[in-house]
C-alpha cells in the first residue's frame, strides 16, 4: 500500500518489535515520515530493511531523560515549522509477580516505562504536535480495564495510562489536539516471551518461602501467557486501528482491538466479580482457588 502523498511526520515509541514495528511499517507505507523509536542501532537497521519509505529510526529510551531530549531535538530539527502530525505512545513492558512480595524496584520499573516514560515523551513532543494540530495515540491494554492475577503491576500501569489519557484529552481540547486511546486485547507479539524470560529469572530468585506459596501459580500464569502468545491476533490489526485514528476526519476517543477485549468489557458490565474471577482463574488453571466472596449489588 505504498503512497506517494506526504502525510506528515509521526513519532512512535517501542518500534523494534510487535505493535510498534507494525505501526511504523504501515504508516511508512502510507506516506507518513516515521520516526521510529528503538533502543539500539541493530533494531533501527532491521526496521529500515523492512520499510518502503523514508523511515528514520531514533534511539529513544522512554525512561532516559537525555534520550528523550535528544530525540525531540533531532525530530524538531528535521520537521521544522511543519511540526508533528502524530505521536504514538506504544513502548511497554510487563512485570509479573505476587503482589504480596513484589519488589518496589520492579513496581517502579513497570510504572517508569508504561506511565512516567509516556508522560515524559508526550511533554517533550507536545510543542511539535501543537505546531501541526497533531494527534496523540496512547496504546493501553484490556488488562487496564480487566485486571488479572500476578500481572497486577502491568494492569495497574495500563489502568493509570487510561485515566491519565482521559485527563490529557480534556486538557488539550482547547488546542484542538486529539488524544486517542487504543486498547488491544491479546496480540501475538514478543512481549510474552520477553516477559517469560524475565519472570522465570525473578521466580528463580524468589525466597523458598515465596516459591512454596506462589511458585506453582506463577508457573501456570507463565504457561497461560505462552497460550496467549499463540492465540493472539496479528499486530497489524492494531496498526490499522492506529492508522485510522491518525487519519480519520473525526477520531473516536477510544478504540478496542480484538474480539477477546470486547468480550471482556461486556463481561465486566454484566457479570458479578466472582463469576468473572472464576472465568479468569479457570483460563489460567487456578480455578480450584476458593470462592470466598458473596455476590451483591457491587459484585
Ligand atoms: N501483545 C499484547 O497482547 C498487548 C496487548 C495489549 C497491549 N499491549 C501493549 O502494546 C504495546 C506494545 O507491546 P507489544 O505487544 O508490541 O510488545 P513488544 O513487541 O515487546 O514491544 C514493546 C516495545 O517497547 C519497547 N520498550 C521496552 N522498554 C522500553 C523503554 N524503556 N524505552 C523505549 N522502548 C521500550 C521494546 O523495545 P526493546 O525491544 O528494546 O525491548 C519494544 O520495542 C505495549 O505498551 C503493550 O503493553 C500489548
Amino acid at each position: 500500500m505504498k503512497s506517494d502523498q506526504h502525510r506528515g511526520s509521526i513519532v512512535i515509541t517501542g518500534s523494534s518489535t510487535g505493535i510498534g514495528r507494525a505501526c511504523s511499517l504501515l504508516l511508512d507505507s502510507m506516506g507518513f515520515t516515521v520516526f521510529a523509536g528503538v533502543r539500539n542501532q541493530a533494531d533501527g537497521d532491521a526496521l529500515i530493511k523492512g520499510s518502503s519509505g523514508p523511515l528514520t529510526p531514533i534511539i529513544l529510551d522512554v525512561t532516559d531523560d537525555d534520550s528523550i531530549r535528544r530525540s525531540a531535538e533531532f525530530v524538531a530539527s528535521s520537521v521544522g515549522e511543519k511540526g508533528l502530525a502524530g505521536l504514538v505512545n506504544n513502548a511497554g513492558i510487563v512485570v509479573t509477580g505476587p503482589l504480596e512480595f513484589i519488589r518496589k524496584d520492579d513496581l517502579w520499573e513497570q510504572f517508569h516505562v508504561n506511565l512516567m516514560g509516556q508522560v515524559a515523551v508526550t511533554q517533550a513532543f507536545l510543542p511539535l504536535l501543537k505546531k501541526c494540530k497533531g494527534r496523540i495515540v496512547n496504546i493501553t491494554s484490556i488488562g487496564g480495564r480487566q485486571s488479572v492475577p500476578f500481572m497486577g503491576p502491568y494492569c495497574a500501569s495500563k489502568a493509570a495510562m487510561e485515566v491519565l489519557s482521559d485527563s490529557l484529552r480534556m486538557e488539550l481540547r482547547p488546542f484542538d489536539l486529539p488524544v486517542i486511546i487504543v486498547t488491544p486485547g491479546n496480540i501475538s507479539t514478543p512481549i510474552w516471551s520477553k516477559t517469560r524470560k524475565i519472570s522465570e529469572q525473578r521466580t528463580h530468585e524468589l525466597a523458598t518461602k515465596v516459591r512454596n506459596l506462589y511458585g506453582a501459580s506463577l508457573d501456570l500464569v507463565l504457561k497461560a501467557s505462552a497460550k496467549m502468545e499463540k492465540s493472539g491476533i496479528d499486530p497489524i490489526a492494531v496498526a490499522r486501528v492506529v492508522a485510522h485514528a491518525l487519519t480519520t476526519g473525526k477520531p473516536k476517543t477510544r478504540y478496542i482491538v480484538g474480539w477477546d477485549a470486547r468480550l471482556q468489557i461486556v463481561m465486566s458490565k454484566v457479570l458479578p466479580d466472582w463469576i468473572r474471577d472464576y472465568i479468569v482463574l479457570r483460563f489460567i488453571g487456578l480455578a480450584s482457588s476458593r470462592k470466598n466472596y458473596k455476590g451483591g449489588a457491587d459484585g
